[in-house]
């Protein structure tokens, strides 16, 4: 059975590099959109649980203005500074036509290594 769809974002609801609040009780999401990419994390950090709707864009990372834990948008693996072993639920996202589909469906916390080119 495919996963649920949570929402169907358009380019107009997802401006560049501004964290989105996406309503899915009970945790929520934060979605990001650079250029033609849609990432969609746990809104709460697993750090100690603020809120990332505030966070800073940094390249492909997000980082919480908490205590200023880095997370890769892709991965939702801990960039820094801490060296705890944090990661931050990411979720599927499909591209359909012009919008993007957040799906209920968390990514492997063990993402597979990239193909070489
Ligand atoms: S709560 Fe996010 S870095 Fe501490």
């Amino acid at each position: 059975m495919p996963p649920a769809l949570i929402a169907l974002l358009s380019r107009e609801q997802l401006p560049e590099g501004k964290p989105h609040l996406l309503l899915h009780p009970p945790d929520h999401l934060v979605v990001v959109r650079l250029g033609d990419e849609v990432f969609a994390l746990d809104q709460r950090c697993s750090h100690a649980g603020a809120s990332l709707i505030n966070g800073a864009i940094l390249g492909r990372s997000l980082a919480c203005r908490a205590h200023g834990c880095r997370f890769d948008l892709a991965s939702g693996l801990l960039l820094g500074p801490s060296d705890e072993p944090l990661r931050q639920r990411t979720w599927l996202v499909e591209r359909r036509g012009d919008a993007w589909a957040i799906l209920d469906q968390p990514l492997p916390t063990s993402p597979s290594p990239e193909p070489p080119p």
